[in-house]
């Protein structure tokens, strides 16, 4: 049985679970959610297709919309999806299952698992024994997501997150549309040694390298992977990451979040 696997992360998360269900099920792709920009065509080789992604402010980022708008899927292909994310998924799953109900599928499988959040504008690295508590955890929650996948279960449709509330939802748009506007805020110091890392990482190809320098365009999907991985700590935004610990996933090295 073979499977494809399409993951979105900034700090490793999702890229940790993609990586272990992708192990698990052999026989199986895993390649980054930007492949699916320009190519919607899923080899109809494939009998499961996968997304693992972030919930951002509730909702999947929009770059992943973007990714998983018009996608044509085989009409024997399965299709499931998981949400890594704080324990708030608020609407993800939805906005994800609505896209692939567009393209005439419905999805066989939805999950979430929860991991360490990484919001370092607001809050900075959890203490190490809750990282561990929540990678074991999550391995829990992945062989059961894996025997489902292998027994080819369908189970009923996740409901939206239970911390969601309608009533946030516009300050919610607003918070998101206000980061990605003020994308080019973020400011890199003396620190930097040119190492280029943060261009391999950005999921969205976001930054470039000139001369040297490090340069952000419009098309930041807020994942923190540059101020998270950066080995100098030479990445700010508006004042707010410098001084806070950084997070990245604990057992995923830097050089395999490089997509490019
Ligand atoms: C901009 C931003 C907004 C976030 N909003 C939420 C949220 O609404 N609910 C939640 O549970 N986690 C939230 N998180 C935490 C991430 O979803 C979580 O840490 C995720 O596992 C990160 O995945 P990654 O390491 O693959 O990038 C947010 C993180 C960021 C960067
Ligand atoms: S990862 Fe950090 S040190 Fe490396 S190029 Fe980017 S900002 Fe500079
Ligand atoms: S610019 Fe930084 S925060 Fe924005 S998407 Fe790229 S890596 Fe993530």
């Amino acid at each position: 049985m073979k499977s494809i696997i399409y993951y979105f992360s900034g700090t490793g998360n999702n890229f940790a679970i993609a990586k272990e269900i992708t192990n698990r099920l052999g026989d199986s792709t895993l390649l980054p959610i930007s492949g699916l920009l320009n190519n919607k065509i899923i080899p109809e080789e494939y009998e499961w297709v996968g997304f693992v992604v972030p919930s951002y402010f509730s909702h999947v980022p929009p770059y992943v919309e973007k990714c998983m708008r018009d996608i044509v899927y085989s009409e024997k292909q399965k299709i499931f999806l998981v949400v890594g994310c704080g324990g708030n998924r608020g609407l993800s799953i939805q906005d994800m299952r609505k896209h692939v109900n567009n393209s005439n599928k419905d999805v066989a499988l939805e999950y979430m698992i929860t991991l360490p959040g990484n919001y370092i504008l607001s809050y900075g690295a959890f203490p190490i024994w809750y990282q561990k508590l929540c990678i074991k955890l999550s391995c829990r929650k992945i062989r059961r997501i894996t025997r489902d996948i292998t027994d080819n279960r369908i189970r009923k449709n996740l409901n939206k997150g239970i911390f969601y509330k309608e009533k946030y939802e516009s300050a919610l748009q607003q918070s998101i549309a206000k980061f990605s506007i003020t994308g080019k805020q973020y400011k890199v110091n003396d620190n930097c040694s040119s190492c280029g890392s943060c261009m391999k990482i950005c999921p969205t190809e976001n930054i470039s390298m000139s001369n040297g320098k490090v340069e952000f365009g419009n098309g930041c999907s807020q994942c923190m992977g540059c101020i998270q991985w950066c080995p100098h700590n030479a990445i700010d935004y508006q004042g707010k990451a410098i001084n806070r610990k950084k997070y990245h996933h604990l057992n995923i090295k830097k050089y395999e979040m490089f997509i490019r």
